[in-house]
């Protein structure tokens, strides 16, 4: 064992930073992380075991008791459950004869939930050693395990049942690519190379102020300018670095899966671009684990792009060096936070950084970083290809260009649609056949419940902003215990526990939704929970505890008659001073309210 993880950490050079990947590779060699494993890590990369267990200990996938030969990880996200994830997790069970969270006895097969893992649009879905399996019923379950009785490899049986029309052999998936509307930027026709060859033939500079020109926003949710970004990450001084946010975790969100399937060059080409424009040498590509079965394939992508010479030493002859690794995570939506990515890609917790800095001043390695989502860089080549007016002239004015939206739910055709940013939600509805929606939720768990009296408000940052995900709840569906409680869930499981109001108010209105749903709660308890809801938005570090609570508002303040319909008119005069509690929330965390753009 110790001779095995010794020649894994040397392959990732003995550095702490390659922490992750060392931890990584041991999970996967030995189905855990030991504690015997811990310490070998710590005295072969010189720091403490407790440091080598802060880390391991942050991530859903590392784990101290080995996981079954098989381990199979069911999603169980709200969509999943829409679509029949009982009746899977049930037929799992009885057939193994355990339950989710144990290990058959012979260590053969063990059972985990896990987050939602970027196939809304084919659930329920399940990951068996990192392969996707999809659209799963009792008769797939039956046909699954008896191959895993019979030990076959998890490959030969993604061939057996699925249809996975995926872009290269290499991915390992029974995943189809749900494309339903070719769009003209990120997936309009594509020259691998074209766009380089012109920003490398233009001043940095230059490339900056085309992509400033056509007003680009951040996809990754929230909006910022990324020509901007890209100048302020160019002023500071030193090696810099180029990040791609490729973490995907939003619960309903699964555009990144396609372009990172079906445009992988283009969105590493992205990243050269940027690199030649802010002058880095590295860049990096943060990959979800949820997707590591895409592993093999884009790395093969690299490989064509070094022989290409459009990465590495020299690009086109034009004295650039620029090379690009992939750093998988290990399974936490909080790593999506920018700051929290650059921590997990340094071999730490994805714990969020107090900002600022921000990390154009201080990111990866406490060097100016750009950190962008897969479909900014995506739209930045097609920028530079075509200019930014062009870009510019599509969307809305605040919003140019146009939205890869993720479709998932009660409709006819979920998929990935690329539209122009504007259109309205009943537009949408529409174009993915839906005609019995009770309500839309814009942006995941996240964003905002929105019902049908709003239904012609715009897809625009400036109205309905999304990172993607839209998630379609039919009239059928019990809003509160189907959909609010299970975002509360994922929130509460998914707060890093940095602070105090994220850690504990996540489990407290959870607990409340759950009291809604069991019929024990009173009518006061609606307001509270909004004021509660306030606190923590004010009083948590990053957007994840500022945002938890919106399952919960965007309901109360949408669907009313509903909560009031499930709560026992009791009336309650109640003393509370929100002002108040915030100021002395704000005193406990030792931070001002924070103030938001
Ligand atoms: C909890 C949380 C999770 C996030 N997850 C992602 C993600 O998976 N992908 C992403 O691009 N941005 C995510 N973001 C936003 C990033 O912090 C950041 O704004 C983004 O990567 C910047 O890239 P962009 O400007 O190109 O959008 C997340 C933010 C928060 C608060
Ligand atoms: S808001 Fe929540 S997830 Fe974000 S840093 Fe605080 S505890 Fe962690």
């Amino acid at each position: 064992m110790k001779e095995k993880i010794v020649s894994i950490i040397e392959s990732y050079g003995k550095t702490p930073e390659r922490l992750m990947d060392i931890l990584i590779s041991v999970q996967e060699e030995f189905r855990c992380v030991s504690d015997e494993a811990v310490s070998i890590i710590a005295s072969e990369i010189g720091v403490s075991e407790a440091d080598v267990n802060q880390t391991k200990s942050f991530y859903h996938f590392f784990t101290t008791q080995p996981v079954g030969k098989y381990a199979v990880y069911l999603n169980n996200a709200a969509v999943s459950k829409m679509m029949g994830m009982d009746e899977v997790s049930d037929e799992f069970e009885k057939l193994t004869g355990v339950k989710f969270g144990q290990c058959t006895p012979d260590g053969l097969i063990s059972l985990h939930y896990t987050a939602c893992i970027g196939m809304s649009d084919q659930e329920p879905a399940a990951l068996i050693n990192s392969v996707v399996f999809t659209e799963l019923n009792r008769e797939k379950v039956k046909k699954i395990v008896s191959n895993m009785q019979d030990g076959k490899p998890v490959e030969s049986m993604v061939g057996e049942y699925g249809d996975g029309n995926n872009a290269h052999p290499l991915v390992k998936a029974m995943v189809k690519n749900n494309i339903r509307r070719p769009g003209p930027v990120c997936l309009s026709e594509y020259d691998i190379g074209k766009s380089i060859n012109k920003a490398l033939s233009m001043e940095p500079k230059a490339v900056i102020e085309e992509v400033k020109s056509s007003y680009l926003r951040g996809r990754g949710g929230a909006g910022f300018p990324a020509g901007l970004k890209w100048q302020f990450c160019a002023q500071e001084k030193g090696d810099r670095y180029v990040l791609c946010n490729a973490d995907e975790g939003e619960p309903g969100t699964f555009k990144d899966r396609i372009l990172l399937t079906e445009r992988a060059p283009m969105v590493f080409e992205g990243m050269i671009i940027a690199g030649w424009a802010i002058g880095a040498k590295e860049g990096i590509i943060y990959l979800r684990y949820e997707y590591r079965y895409l592993l093999e394939f884009l790395n093969s992508v690299l490989d064509d792009l070094r022989n290409k010479n459009l990465l590495g030493k020299n690009i086109l002859g034009k004295g650039f060096d620029f090379d690009i690794r992939i750093q998988l995570g290990a399974g936490a939506y909080v790593c999506g936070e920018e700051s929290a990515l650059v921590e997990s890609t340094e071999g730490k917790r994805g714990e969020p950084r107090n900002r600022p800095p921000f990390p154009v001043q201080k990111g990866y390695l406490d060097k100016p970083s750009i950190i962008n989502n897969v479909e900014t860089f995506c739209s930045a080549v097609k920028i530079v290809e075509n200019g930014g007016k062009w870009f510019k002239e599509m969307g809305t004015e605040e919003s140019t260009g146009t939205k890869l939206l993720s479709i998932s739910g009660d409709c006819k055709k979920p998929g990935v649609y690329e539209v122009e940013w504007g259109m309205t939600l009943k537009e949408m509805l529409d174009m993915v056949g839906a005609d019995t929606t009770q309500a839309v939720q814009v942006a995941g768990p996240s964003g905002v419940c929105v019902p049908p009296s709003q239904f012609d408000r715009k897809i625009a940052i400036e109205d309905l902003n999304t990172g993607g995900s839209m998630i379609v709840i039919g009239e059928n569906r019990d809003l509160i215990k189907d959909v609010v409680l299970n975002f509360m869930e994922f929130f509460e499981d998914e707060s890093c526990g940095s602070c105090i109001t994220c850690r504990s108010f996540n489990m407290i209105l959870r607990k409340q939704v759950q009291r809604v749903v069991d019929g024990k709660a009173i009518k006061p308890d609606l307001d509270n929970m909004l004021e509660w809801g306030k606190i923590m938005q004010n009083t948590s570090r990053c957007g994840l505890g500022q945002t938890a609570a919106n399952p919960i508002a965007s309901t109360i303040n949408n669907f009313r008659d509903l909560y009031e319909s499930m709560v026992k008119d009791v009336e309650f005069q109640s003393d509370f001073d929100l002002e108040k509690a915030i100021a002395e929330s704000c005193e406990a965390v030792g931070r001002p309210p924070h103030v938001h753009e």
